[in-house]
């Protein structure tokens, strides 16, 4: 498998629905398709004589140094995927230095999550409606080690994904006709997902995560400055705050006392129509001026669109579909061949655009808009 697009092709051997829970997005997927069309509106600028003769491409995340800046987005119910589900991610994260974010839909228990895992972990939150409940699952991701809380703020409703409805995926599932059928047409998926991996629990993962979710949707995590403030003041680590597309919102942020934003769509899944996250990044980036770590996700599939990332601000790229996409088809040795892809991309366009280190990689590296006319540097 030579890139991540290949990775995908062979996850196509999921079920349809599985396969479709993964790839699909909100809406009519125009912010999907968006998210990834971006990174074609923006051109290299490689620097003459630059010695790259030795590349590191090892940058500081709140704090931790990771090997490359690439984390791990949180991705629910990765059991869907492969019966090893998150516990596998946890181990591929480890073995490349890099975080993990796991998610708050995840599939195992996170304290299982933390004791399988080798490297650090960010705990994606979506945050209980009842304070004694949120107050309950702190404690819980306090104790287990997790040292950054991250709170997504993009769901506060259940999203439009026409392929579930089409697919008739529902939480909690419900056993039809169509679901017996295809379950015999994928009967390798069917066993792995029923009888799991020894010691995973067969399908408790699996109703755990259901009611993860169920619970997700029930509550409509509807997140105010009012609840960042009360997590500000709870929860003693970093706090950062994912799903953030307006500049003009950086600084209230800011004052709430986040260390971190992650300009995210949620990959296209969530609100259709908003613009690719690469193209609010520099908003995002200028507002924030520097006061706090700007991160990054929605359609990150090659080493390149990293790079490019880095160039417009970005402390770090969180990658989803990619790697969900490695897991769902070679297991936990797909994760690790997503993260070495990424790697090996990251190095070559480094070492090609005359940047040996990741603080070399500015606004300068790069132009966005059509190559026909004179290319202006970036601010
Ligand atoms: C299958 C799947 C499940 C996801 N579950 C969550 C989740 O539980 N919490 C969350 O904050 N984001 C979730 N996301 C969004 C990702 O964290 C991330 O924002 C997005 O996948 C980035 O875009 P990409 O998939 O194009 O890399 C999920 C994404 C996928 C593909």
């Amino acid at each position: 498998v030579l890139n991540t697009d290949e990775m995908r092709k062979r996850a196509r051997k999921l079920p349809t629905a599985i396969f479709d829970a993964i790839d699909g997005g909100g809406g009519d997927e125009i912010t999907l398709r968006e998210n990834r069309q971006a990174f074609e509106r923006i051109w290299f600028r490689p620097r003459a004589l630059a010695d790259v003769r030795h590349r590191d491409l090892s940058t500081v995340v709140l704090g931790e140094r990771v090997s490359m800046p690439v984390l791990l987005a949180p991705c629910g119910m990765a059991r869907m995927a492969r019966s090893e589900g998150e516990l596998a991610v946890a181990r591929a994260a480890g073995r490349a230095s890099t975080i993990f974010v796991v998610s708050g839909a995840s599939s195992y228990p996170l304290e299982q999550i933390a004791e399988e895992a080798t490297g650090p972990l960010w705990y994606q939150l979506y945050l209980p409606s009842e304070r004694p409940a949120a107050e309950a699952l702190l404690a819980r991701v306090e104790r287990s080690g997790y040292r950054v809380l991250c709170v997504t703020i993009d769901s506060a409703v259940p999203a439009l994904r026409q392929r579930d409805y089409r697919n008739r995926l529902t939480i909690p599932p419900r056993v039809s006709g169509r679901l017996v059928l295809s379950s015999l047409r994928h009967p390798r998926w069917t066993k792995d997902f029923l009888l799991g991996k020894v010691g995973d629990g067969g399908l408790g993962p699996v109703r755990l995560a259901v009611w993860n979710l169920a619970m997700t949707i029930a509550n409509n995590k509807v997140v105010t400055a009012e609840d960042i403030s009360w997590l500000r003041a709870r929860w003693s680590g970093p706090l950062v705050v994912k799903g953030v597309m307006r500049p003009d919102e950086c600084s209230e942020l800011i004052e709430l006392g986040v260390d971190g934003i992650v300009v995210s769509n949620h990959g296209g899944r969530q609100l259709d129509g908003v613009p690719a996250t690469i193209d609010v990044l520099p908003q995002v980036v200028e507002a924030v001026d520097d006061r706090i770590e700007v991160f990054v996700d929605g359609g990150f599939w090659r080493g390149a669109d990293v790079v490019k990332a880095i160039a417009l601000g970005a402390r770090a790229c969180l990658v989803g579909k990619a790697y969900m996409f490695g897991l769902a088809a070679f297991a936990e040795e797909g994760v690790d061949r997503v993260l070495d892809i990424f790697r090996t991309e990251i190095d070559k366009t480094m070492g090609l655009l005359g940047c040996p280190t990741i603080a070399d990689i500015d606004g300068r590296a790069i132009v966005r808009g059509s190559t026909a006319v004179t290319p202006s540097p970036m601010p």
